[in-house]
């Protein structure tokens, strides 16, 4: 059986993570994905909420396991018995963080692997930081996450506006 780890912040889990967690479920037997932290970031939902949106919306994928660890990645890698990690990349900035990332965790794991998925054009523009960046603002986020969680977000950002 082969399974896939697809970890990352999703502060909020956006359309273009939705499609990358679609296509890598297509690829493997298993996927887990993983909410992380990475403590370069200060997020505006804590692990557990992250955990329960991306729940949420991932739900509908039979053979999807939505996880949470504030723990390292090669940990969890290895403790779940994982094939391969999967991550998105929109650009050759995410290839570059990608390939060092992936170099760090292959020092400290050596049986760590990572599969790039190049993201889809139409949703290549779309980060967590630009939902929250035109969120804050008041402006219309709805086409940039999955209907489940546009709510929550806006619920979200509407507070630190007041
Ligand atoms: O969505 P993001 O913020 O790009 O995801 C990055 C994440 C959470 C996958 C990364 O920061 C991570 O792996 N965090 C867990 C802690 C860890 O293992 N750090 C060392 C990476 S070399």
């Amino acid at each position: 059986m082969t399974s896939l780890l697809f970890p990352g912040s999703f502060d909020p889990l956006t359309r273009g993570h939705k499609d990358i967690a679609r296509r890598a479920s297509k690829i493997c037997d298993k996927l887990y994905v993983v909410v992380m932290n990475n403590n370069k970031k200060t997020y505006l939902f804590d692990l557990d909420e992250r955990v329960q949106m991306v729940k949420e919306v991932l739900g509908e994928y039979e053979n999807i396991e939505v996880l949470g660890s504030d723990g390292l990645l090669v940990d969890i890698f290895k403790d779940l018995g994982c094939n391969a990690v999967v991550r998105g990349i929109r650009s050759e900035s995410d290839f570059r963080y990608e390939a060092e990332m992936a170099l760090a965790n292959k020092m400290l794991c050596p049986s760590y692997d990572v599969t790039l998925l190049p993201c889809r054009d139409d949703l290549s523009l779309i980060s967590s930081s630009l939902v929250k960046e035109v969120g804050s603002y008041g402006g219309d986020i709805s086409g940039m996450l999955p209907a489940q969680i546009v709510d929550k977000v806006n619920e979200r950002l509407r507070k630190g506006r007041t």
